[in-house]
């Protein structure tokens, strides 16, 4: 029986030889320009270089420093926003949606905030014009965090486009990857081009560092092949993220990540469309057990499931539901096991907001199937299954 990995993204010989064929950026930011169906793309070494590149900007443009985000989604979040200056500031979760709670947020954005940030977790869109709504409130700026939702539409536009601006990660496990990677995107001119300024500020990777990055897109190539993966999986735990990082990658995106993620962007539809199908297909299996919830896709979204979420009823459960799946072979996951402010062990006087209880039970419960494009449909049949037995006390 293969071992599957809890997230794949589909890198071939082509994608390679594209990587191996690029000079240099230029052609990624038109292609993302084009597909996005945005004015101006820019690029960065991660999802959390862009954003810091973002926020840099805006902090230059106002006397405001406070970014609000939610408290349950990536807790590397925070360093970007220590990194430009800025105070975090975090809303509760959503237990309907497993996003961003709007309401929590509209009461929370005052004068000094700068920044709203929306996350799309899951690739599950979130309600943007509830973000709008609290970012208005008194002229925040809001910037979309698409960073696993490559794909995703609302009302028929690319999620990530519809704010004032977004990003994107092309990190590992996301729906096109170069190993790291990250993007910003915005349709306002005067923005582009303070974001364009500070993204020319990174560092530029020397040739021995972009051959390095070469070497990771030909490993992860390998390493999210089931043969490969099982063969290889416990050597590769090793190179897994266990604890919350002290830093992020901040330096210039390189050709070599340009030619990959350009070359898997020609492929976007059909990767979104099969992870839809084996999420679509989990859920089906899971959605008459009272035991579980699964999020509300909300009317007019189209997620680009990065994983299949849904809540167990409580953490024991869930550790059982997690051995059993490993046990079959399928590797199941939580994510962030807890909030941006647990993760850092942040002392109420170093963020705002206050507790977020719905946050943490979110966190306690939170359980991922994977559904990428290399793990086959019967063993994500089988994965809920054994997911919804366990909730259901089997
Ligand atoms: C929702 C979300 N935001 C931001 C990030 C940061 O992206 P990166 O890891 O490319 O810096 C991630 C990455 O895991 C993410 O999932």
């Amino acid at each position: 029986m293969s071992r599957i990995p809890s997230a794949g993204v589909p890198i071939g010989f082509r994608d390679i030889a594209a990587a191996l064929a690029a000079r240099d950026t230029g052609h990624l930011r038109a292609e993302l320009a084009r597909v996005l169906d945005v004015s101006a793309a820019g690029l960065a070494s991660s999802g959390c270089a862009a954003f810091y590149v973002m926020l840099k900007a805006l902090s230059e443009r106002s006397d405001r420093t406070e970014v609000l985000i939610p408290a349950y989604s990536t807790p590397v979040l925070l360093l970007p926003i220590r990194k430009a200056g800025l105070r975090l500031v975090v809303a509760d979760t959503s237990l309907e949606t497993f996003n961003m709670d709007m309401q929590h947020a509209y009461e929370l954005v005052n004068d000094n905030t700068l920044v709203v940030l929306p996350v799309h977790l899951f690739g599950i869109p979130c309600d943007l014009a509830g973000a709008r709504r609290a970012a208005d409130r008194t002229g925040a700026v809001l910037v979309e965090d698409a960073a696993s939702a490559f794909g995703a539409t609302i009302g028929g536009r690319m999620a990530g486009t519809l704010a004032d601006a977004g990003f994107y990660s092309f990190h590992r496990g996301k729906q096109v990857s170069s190993f790291t990677g990250g993007a910003w995107v915005t349709n306002d001119e005067s923005l582009a081009a303070d974001f364009a300024r500070e993204e020319d500020k990174l560092r530029k990777p020397s040739a021995g560092e972009r051959a390095v990055m070469f070497a990771k897109i030909v490993a992860l190539a390998l390493a999210v092949r089931p043969w490969f993966y099982s063969i290889f999986h416990s050597f590769l735990a090793g190179f897994k993220d266990t604890k919350p990082h002290d830093d992020f990658l901040s330096f210039a995106y390189t050709a070599v990540q340009a030619g990959a993620v350009g070359s898997l962007l020609n492929r976007l539809e059909l990767i979104v469309t099969e992870r839809n199908k084996r999420a679509e297909r989990a859920r089906e299996i899971l959605e008459d057990t009272e035991a579980i919830t699964l999020p509300k896709i909300l009317p007019g979204t189209r997620p680009a499931y990065n994983h299949c979420p849904l809540m167990m009823p409580d953490t024991e459960t869930r550790s059982r539901a997690l051995a059993a799946a490993l046990n079959a072979g399928v590797e199941c996951t939580i994510l962030n096991e807890r909030t941006v402010q647990r993760a850092y062990d942040l002392k109420p006087d170093e963020y705002g907001g206050g507790p977020c209880p719905r946050a943490d039970e979110f966190a306690s419960r939170v359980l991922l199937i994977p559904c990428h494009p290399l793990i086959p449909m019967a063993r994500v049949e089988q994965t809920a299954e054994i997911v919804r037995d366990t909730a259901a006390g089997g």
